[in-house]
């Protein structure tokens, strides 16, 4: 266990922005923090930095009480969106940088920092930038030369927060991938803040879904996938058509709609909601079929499928163009789902739910 974060709680004035954090960051580990916009990502990653102090909680690295040390003395290296590599320096100087201003004694000499300087050009692959300056880099680029400068003090602790943020797709998808691999040759214990799911699940060992100042769940990328936790992970993961439903026996149920293909659930009996992905429902063409499309709109290789029932029930399936040439408007057909979650009326699964819930009282007791 490296790096343990317990109950941490934040407000800023009236507006409490971090509720209870609970989260353990093993050695080695690749976190990628995920939520909206506002969710208190970056606010977690600016405490563990040292940047800011909750109000309670505890932050410890291998045993030693982070909140009792300063920024600097955590050893931790930063990238931001829009952390501004120094304009009047190179490369170069930039990447050496943090070495270069340690207190003396704990500071390589001049050889000593250019050969390891040399070293990280060589490993992050942009020697050949050395000698430029920041106004004559690419974004991309930028964004290297910025990790670079935060992995030369050797960090304990390598925080990102939306580093790729203000980049072009394309771009974006070569930095992970070359991120990912200066990772796994590295092992840099790494946190990265992201509102990009895509982005999160290709990158990280583990995602952490960050909502309203809580975390709704953590796991390996496709158990997230898979099995979110909450309606909030279910919608922010894309499972976007919710359908009310009822439970008998651990099976769903809803007019004209075929549950079969969904597994058998240890939910009660009653009303629940489920919810799907609109790409795993499947639209057939079926004269005795409750549902109606209304509309087929393309968006270029997949079709969106729109379908309404008599009692205004509507449901969106997204499917591949070539699978829906038999498909008109006005249309009737059979919804057939082929995987999705349940909950029951009210929330999160019972044996889903986060182990120690904190409540807003307990957190600032
Ligand atoms: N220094 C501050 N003073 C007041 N409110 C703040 C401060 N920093 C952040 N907030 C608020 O805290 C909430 C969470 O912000 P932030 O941690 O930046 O979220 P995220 O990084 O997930 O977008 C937001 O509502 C933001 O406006
Ligand atoms: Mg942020």
């Amino acid at each position: 266990m490296s790096l343990v974060i317990s109950h941490l709680a934040r407000r800023f004035g009236p507006t409490p922005v971090l509720r209870g954090i609970d989260l353990a960051v093993e050695q080695r580990e690749l976190i990628a923090l995920l939520g909206p916009s506002g969710s208190g990502k970056t606010t977690l990653l600016r405490i563990i930095a040292g940047l800011d102090w909750p109000d309670a909680g505890g932050l410890s690295f291998d045993g030693d009480d982070w909140l009792a040390r300063s920024a600097g003395e955590r050893r931790i290296g930063l990238v931001f969106q829009h952390y501004a590599l120094f304009p009047h320096m190179t490369v170069r100087d930039n990447i050496a940088f943090g070495l270069s201003v340690r207190p003396r004694g704990n500071r390589p000499d001049r050889a000593g920092i250019a050969d390891r300087v040399g070293r990280l050009l060589r490993f992050l692959q942009i020697e050949g930038l050395a000698d430029r300056y920041p106004a004559e880099l690419s974004g991309g680029q930028r964004q290297r030369v910025a990790l670079g400068r935060a992995m030369a003090i050797e960090p304990r602790v390598l925080l990102l927060d939306e580093p790729f943020g203000a980049l072009d797709a394309q771009v974006r998808r070569d930095l992970r991938r070359w991120l990912r691999g200066v990772h796994d040759s590295t092992g840099t214990t790494t946190i990265f803040v992201t509102h990009d799911q895509e982005e999160a699940f290709e990158l990280a060992d583990r995602v952490v879904v960050m909502n309203a100042g809580m975390i709704e769940q953590a796991g390996r990328p496709d158990e997230i996938y898979d099995h979110p936790a909450t309606p909030f992970v279910a919608r922010f993961l894309g499972l976007t058509v919710e359908v009310p439903v009822a439970m008998r026996a651990g099976r769903a149920e809803a007019a004209g709609l075929d549950l079969t293909a969904l597994p058998r659930r240890a939910i009660p009996d009653g009303p629940a909601t489920l919810f799907l992905r609109p790409a795993d429902i499947q639209p057939l063409p079926d004269p005795a079929a409750p549902f109606r499309v209304t509309e087929i709109v393309s968006t270029g290789a997949l079709l969106r499928i729109m379908a309404r029932d008599d009692a205004g029930c509507r449901i969106e399936a997204e499917i591949p163009r070539r699978d829906g040439r038999d498909l008109r408007e006005g249309q009737p057909v059979a919804l057939r789902p082929v995987t999705g979650q349940i909950f029951p009326a009210g929330g999160t699964l019972a044996a889903r739910a986060p182990a120690t819930p904190v409540t807003l009282k307990e957190a600032f007791a």
